[in-house]
């Protein structure tokens, strides 16, 4: 069986001390870090901050974002290499809000994909249908599309170990979760098309997240689906027992 991966994505949420608190709290609550991978992704300003209370422990650090370029002059953004040189070791690419709030396009993802595996950070890359697409009975096409212009010209050996977060948008943060079948469906269709680009191997070795309101309620349901290997999770995550019930329904799967 697979190792089960729990994410929290932070947002653009919480204080300074709050963050800090979580992070604490996570140390000492992490008693499966052992059978699931666990990982926390803050806001830039707080992410040192988060790395440092979790640099002794097995909780993975990350950002939410990053830019395609090295260095240079970008204004506002934040370099593969300056999140690396913080002790961030993951980071998510391609979030649906980075793609309808500022227009990310799967080239400008690839781009970014790039400069992480580049920089060695593990990304997790998040595709997803709008529910007009998924009422069109689009949502294979959305998101084949958006794997092939993610992925485009990355080697095997490259996607190999990769994470991918399958979010609905239509899910997240609405309470409206889909169900364990609807996700393990799609998650199983992206596994395929993995397979039929890369080889079952491969295939097998990218662990494929769900995301969009999952909570302690409904994370076993969905965490023993066969095609679902963790959870991308957004406001869930900002409450530390939330987020340790979570983990810990992941590790009855792992
Ligand atoms: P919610 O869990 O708040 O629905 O957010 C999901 C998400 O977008 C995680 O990246």
């Amino acid at each position: 069986m697979k190792k089960q991966y729990i994410a929290g994505n932070w947002k653009m949420n919480l204080t300074l001390d709050e963050a800090r608190d979580i992070a604490r709290k996570l140390c000492d609550g992490i008693a499966d870090a052992e059978t699931v991978d666990i990982g926390v992704f803050p806001p830039f300003v707080y992410l040192k901050d988060v790395c440092d209370i979790l640099s002794d422990s097995k909780v993975f650090v990350g950002a939410q974002n990053m830019n395609m370029e090295q260095h240079g002059a970008f204004t506002g953004e934040v370099s593969g290499g300056m999140l690396k040189d913080i002790g961030c070791t993951h980071v998510i690419i391609g979030h649906s809000e980075r793609r309808t709030i500022y227009k990310e396009t799967d080239s400008e993802i690839n781009s970014k994909l790039k400069a992480a595996l580049l920089n060695d950070l593990q990304p997790i890359l998040c595709v997803g249908e709008s529910q007009d697409e998924r009422d069109a009975d689009k949502t294979r096409e959305v998101v084949e599309k958006q794997l092939s212009g993610g992925l485009l010209d990355l080697k095997p050996e490259q996607v190999e170990g990769l994470t991918i977060a399958y979010e609905p948008v239509w899910a997240i943060g609405t309470g409206k979760t889909a169900t364990p079948e609807q996700a393990n469906e799609v998650h199983a269709f992206i596994r395929n098309t993995l397979r039929s680009k890369y080889g079952d191997d491969t295939a097998q070795s990218i662990r494929i997240q769900y995301g969009g309101s999952v909570n302690a309620g409904n994370a076993k349901e969905l965490l023993g689906q066969p095609e679902i290997d963790g959870a991308l999770v957004g406001g869930a995550s900002l409450d530390p027992n939330s987020f340790l019930d979570i983990v810990s329904k992941a590790a009855s799967f792992s």
